[in-house]
């Protein structure tokens, strides 16, 4: 009989693997302790913006007409326990108030739900990013709180999905890494994963905690690429390089590559920059630390980039934002987002803010985010109204949108023809033949 599986945590991560998992063919039954986030789900929308999401709900979610009605959603722990042979755990795991560490109390309390419910054999599987020996532990809880003489066992399954690929991430996984204590956690798992793996994706094995690292490791390694490139940046600057040119020569290199190359204001988002953190954490935790001090040095290369931003906007309008209209294009982390998160575009605006510029800032998708975390700044409909009197552009987050725009026409309302490229993406050329005073980061004046 094909397997039942719960999915606990229906956030973003939560709500994209049940919706993954009724496509690749199981019932699914996805928990969550908010009731408006189960009331949404079940009407099969999405609480927030992601490429292919609400199609792939609508699709499986019971009661919706044409539906396979294989995916529902409850609130209920006893019913999950009556339900799932194998439970997925997918609750966040920020980063704590004023520490490096990652805060584990919605992972220990959803264990905590779910042990004493699990009556018939159950594989628990987590999927959140955890520090190192997290597995081991919450292993120990779950046979410490689970019914007497129950079947239960635990793997971990990191989850690499970006986001604005969730779906498609999820679905097709470069790889799948399942950490496992005993051969029947591997057995279901790869029952599970059955449908990518014969596509091609690679299913590897290992225990506890390499499959907890190997999630933390590959988040540092992409952190660390893009702050080599930020670095490489810093040094074109003062030496009138090109740091666009420069990632384009390096990444014919396949052993460097082309990806996560891209200079400009850096990382930000609910991942890597919390990621990094906890994992360096940790490490002190285990006597490691200096294993990843340069982690931290990957941390302030990104921070700086920030402040970069800063300054020579500050720089473009006379060297005092006091009074000055600045206009931002971009609030998300990354385009196709709706996540302001850590977002260094909109980390930049409140900054500019607070040095009394007059920042009006527009996105595609992140405007309702945006204003609940920076209800001051002034924000407006489209890219031309943000840009309306304004005396520098800054473009801080590459949506598709901001690079199609016409500098000629966007000229004709600003007071000042100025923009300061964020992300490289938008065609420096083009720009300058329209009048525009063009600059970017790491990048030569003119
Ligand atoms: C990341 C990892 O890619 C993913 O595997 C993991 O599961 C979660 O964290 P995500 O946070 O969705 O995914 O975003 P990602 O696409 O990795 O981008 C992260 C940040 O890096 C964004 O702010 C992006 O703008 C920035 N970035 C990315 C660069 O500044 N330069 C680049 O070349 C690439």
């Amino acid at each position: 009989m094909a397997l039942k599986i719960t999915v606990i945590g229906t956030g973003y991560l939560g709500a994209t693997h049940a919706a993954a998992m009724a496509e690749l063919g199981f019932e699914v039954l996805g928990l969550d302790v908010v009731p408006e986030k189960i009331e949404t789900l079940s009407r099969g929308e999405v609480p927030m913006y992601e490429p292919g999401l609400e199609e792939l709900l609508r699709k499986h979610v019971a009661g919706i007409e044409g539906s396979t009605g294989r995916l529902r959603f409850t609130t209920s722990w006893e019913e999950v326990g009556e339900f799932g042979d194998v439970h997925f755990v997918c609750v966040n795991t920020p980063q704590k108030h004023g520490e490096y560490a990652c805060d584990m109390s919605y992972v220990e309390s959803a264990f905590a739900s779910l042990a004493p419910q699990l009556r018939r054999p159950a594989l628990v599987v987590g999927k959140s990013t955890v520090p190192v020996g997290s597995a081991a532990h919450l292993a120990d809880l779950l046979t410490r709180l689970a019914p007497a003489g129950a079947d239960v066992e635990l793997a971990w399954n990191p989850e690499f999905l970006r986001e604005g690929f969730a779906v498609q991430d999820t679905l097709h996984p470069d790889r799948i890494v399942v950490g496992v204590a005993g051969e029947r956690a591997e057995k279901l798992l790869r029952e599970v994963y059955a449908t990518p793996v014969g596509e091609g994706s690679p299913f590897v094995v290992a225990d506890y905690p390499t499959a907890e690292l190997v999630k933390t490791a590959a988040n540092s390694f992409l952190a660390t690429k893009i702050s080599f490139i930020n670095a490489m940046a810093e040094v074109c600057e003062a030496a009138d390089g090109d740091v666009v040119k420069l990632a384009e020569a390096i990444g014919h290199d396949e052993r460097i590559g082309k990806k996560f190359l891209r200079a400009g204001i850096g990382f930000g988002g609910g991942c890597l920059p919390k990621d990094i953190r906890a994992f360096m954490a940790r490490a002190g935790e285990l006597g490691a630390d200096q294993a990843l001090t340069f982690l931290r040095e990957v941390d302030s290369i990104n921070m700086r980039r920030r402040s970069h931003m800063i300054e020579l906007a500050r720089e473009s309008v006379g060297g005092s934002f006091l009074g000055r209209r600045v206009a931002v294009l971009g609030a998300t982390f990354k385009p196709d987002s709706d996540d302001v998160r850590d977002s260094p575009a909109l980390n930049v605006a409140g900054q500019i803010h607070l040095q009394g510029g007059q920042v009006t800032v527009y996105d595609p998708k992140g405007m309702d985010n945006a204003r609940r975390l920076f209800p001051t700044l002034a924000y407006a409909p489209s890219a031309l109204e943000a840009c309306r009197g304004a005396e520098v552009v800054l473009h801080l987050t590459e949506w598709s949108e901001f690079r199609e725009l016409d500098p000629a026409q966007l000229g004709e309302v600003v007071a000042a023809r100025r923009v300061l490229d964020g992300r490289n993406a938008l065609d420096a050329a083009a720009w300058r033949e329209a009048g525009w005073v063009f600059r970017a980061m790491g990048r030569p004046r003119a």
